[in-house]
């Protein structure tokens, strides 16, 4: 069952030829995307084009045509086997018409992108200013794309941090101590509110949360370690208020009594061995990109929703903002009395 898409018939050409590249920050299960978009787009005839370092290294020309071993035993591993960049230069309209230029160079008809909210915007933007047809994948950690309830990479990050946060219990716990644990998320908070209620943490701060309403002040006022020895608050990282130190030091200055400490997870967070639900949705993911482009579908990101694929407008997907589920801040709170 498909959302809805943006499906031009008029302007449709017959794809001979695909480029695929992954950008921004890694993900577990791009792997396992590149490998399903790779054989999928072969399997329907098409050329398959690997371009490597993201749009850095579309500029630049690194693209090598994929047959089906390049992307043999390759869905176990983490990272991406393209390699990925931030790429300044894509931000520019010139260097977007250069990438076009590379791509009309090597007759890539459709290009797919495999990356979360910059990487896609990049390519709507490409895909806005020449005629080119993009479908992208939402690949990041952070779970922070509208139109899809999950992305790749997000739950065998989840996992990695709940499994990391279980073993700082065993030591919070022996020595009486809070932990402020801060993971990634940027501006989303989906890993530390779902890793805090799968962890039993005793809090969560999270950007979406982060109005007037002072979270520490809450976290506190409800009587932290009042019937408990240990705590843990997990902390979206945040470049605008310092993230997990700084929530540390206001308690440290505030509750001398309080024995404190912080851990940042930082990027063992993004590796790892994708989890099974990661390798079968970026699997089933490449397949719809390919299905997407057979029908004509152009400019879209594919999604899935109730268990079903779905596809959404690129510009719906990165502009809008992915609301954090409220159900989940009153499981968590209600749970850690
Ligand atoms: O967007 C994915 C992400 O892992 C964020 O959670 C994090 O803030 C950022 O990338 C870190 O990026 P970098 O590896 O470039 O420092």
């Amino acid at each position: 069952m498909y959302l809805c898409g943006n499906k031009s018939p008029n302007t449709m050409k017959e794809i001979q030829s695909i480029g695929i590249l992954t950008s921004g920050g890694d993900s577990p299960g791009m792997n396992a995307a590149i490998r399903a978009v790779t054989r999928s787009a072969i399997f329907a005839g098409w050329k398959v084009y690997g371009i490597y370092r993201g749009y850095e290294g579309l500029i630049n020309g690194e693209i090598k045509e994929f047959t089906s071993e390049s992307v043999s035993s390759t869905i176990q591993r983490g990272g991406t086997i393209l390699k990925t960049a931030r790429c300044e230069a894509f931000r520019t309209p010139e260097g977007r018409t250069k990438a076009f230029e590379m791509l009309h160079r090597h007759h890539i008809d459709a290009l797919i992108v495999i990356g979360g909210n910059g990487s896609l915007s990049g390519a709507e933007e490409l895909a806005r200013e020449h005629d080119i047809t993009v479908v992208g994948l939402p690949g990041t950690i952070d779970n922070d794309l509208y139109g899809t309830d999950s992305t790749i990479g997000y739950d065998t990050a989840l996992n990695t941090i709940v499994d990391c946060v279980d073993k700082i219990r065993d030591t919070a716990t022996s020595h009486d101590r809070i932990f402020f644990v801060e993971v990634m998320g940027r501006d989303a908070g989906f890993l530390a509110q779902n890793s805090a209620i799968a962890a039993g943490a005793e809090a969560a701060i999270i950007p979406e949360d982060r109005t007037d309403i002072d979270q520490l002040a809450q976290f506190i006022g409800r009587g932290i370690r009042k019937s408990k020895n240990s705590s843990i608050v997990i902390v979206s990282e945040s470049k605008k208020d310092g993230g997990a130190l700084h929530y540390a030091e206001r308690v440290r200055k505030e509750y001398p009594e309080y024995d404190v400490r912080v851990t940042i997870l930082g990027h063992l967070q993004r590796g790892g061995r994708p989890s099974a639900y990661d390798r079968i949705l970026a699997s089933r993911m490449g397949v719809a990109a390919v299905e997407a482009l057979k029908e004509g579908q152009r400019n879209i990101m594919i999604g899935i929703k109730n268990d079903s694929i779905v596809y959404v407008p690129i510009s719906k997907a990165v502009k809008i903002d992915k609301p954090i589920n409220r159900e989940l801040i009153n499981v968590l709170t209600e749970l850690s009395i």
